[in-house]
């Protein structure tokens, strides 16, 4: 799979591609990543990117020329503008996102992109989250991270993003490795039992109670048994509805 990413400052991103699982998937060859400066594509001799909005306000805008001739050629590609006001990115998109040969992802700066060019240019407008980054860089890096690690062989084993949070429609268990004593704190017996059905089963459970706490509403959707949603409900979910 093809990334490409256009940004304003490549030299941010290149030290977390390199790295652990996405650098190996690279030499691999099952991700390529290609990363291009918007600023070579400025028409004029200063290379401006910039330039104020119309209608005032505070902050500057990414001029569109750059920008669409940037996006033009790395085209053809799935092309996502990161953006606080984009559909929320989660484990779901970056499944369908493997579907694609090449995505083009373009990080925003300053107050954001012309929207001619999202209306000419974009697929898909995509969010980390509900909170403003100074720029997309670290949202490209966190689409491409999540995404690549989803394509078969980039981790070691073909199953281990399998049981992730959210691949289920939960939170994931807890983990625990040696010692078997830690500052006071033990392993949970189960564990060590060796008994394989009562493990998947106190994970499950674990799984539940993690998700009740943290991300409450992610049990609306999830998957569920009768005997799981009365167990649930004894621990205080109480569902939607
Ligand atoms: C300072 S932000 C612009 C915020 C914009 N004025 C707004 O309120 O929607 C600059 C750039 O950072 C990126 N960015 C900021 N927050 C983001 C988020 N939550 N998800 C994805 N990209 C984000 C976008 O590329 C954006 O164009």
């Amino acid at each position: 799979m093809f990334f490409e990413i256009l940004t304003l400052f490549p030299e941010s991103m290149e030290g977390y591609l390199g790295a652990s699982i996405l650098g190996r998937a690279r030499d691999k060859g099952l991700v390529r990543v290609k990363i291009t400066n918007i600023r070579d594509y400025a028409l004029d001799k200063h290379q401006v990117t910039d330039d104020r909005p119309y209608g005032g306000g505070d902050g500057m805008l990414m001029k569109p020329e750059p920008l669409a001739a940037a996006i033009r050629q790395a085209l053809p590609g799935r092309v996502l503008l990161t953006s606080p006001r984009g559909v929320p990115f989660n484990q779901a998109r970056a499944g369908s996102l493997t579907g694609y040969d090449k995505v083009i992802l373009v990080c925003g700066r300053y107050e954001g992109v012309d929207q001619r060019v999202i209306d000419l240019l974009v697929d898909e407008e995509i969010s980390i989250g509900d909170y403003v980054l100074t720029g997309g860089e670290l949202a490209a890096l966190a689409i491409i991270d999540a995404t690549a690690r989803l394509i078969p062989g980039v981790l070691g084993g073909e199953d281990s993003s399998a049981e992730d949070s959210f691949s289920q429609g939960l939170l994931e268990h807890s983990h625990y490795t040696r010692p078997r004593e830690f500052e006071g704190l033990e392993v949970p017996e189960i564990l060590l039992s060796g008994d394989h059905a009562r493990i998947r089963s106190w994970r499950r459970m674990d799984s539940l109670r993690t998700t009740l706490a943290n991300r409450p509403e992610l049990l609306d959707s999830a998957d569920l048994t009768e005997e799981e949603r009365t167990w649930a409900r004894s621990i205080g979910w109480k569902p939607a509805g």
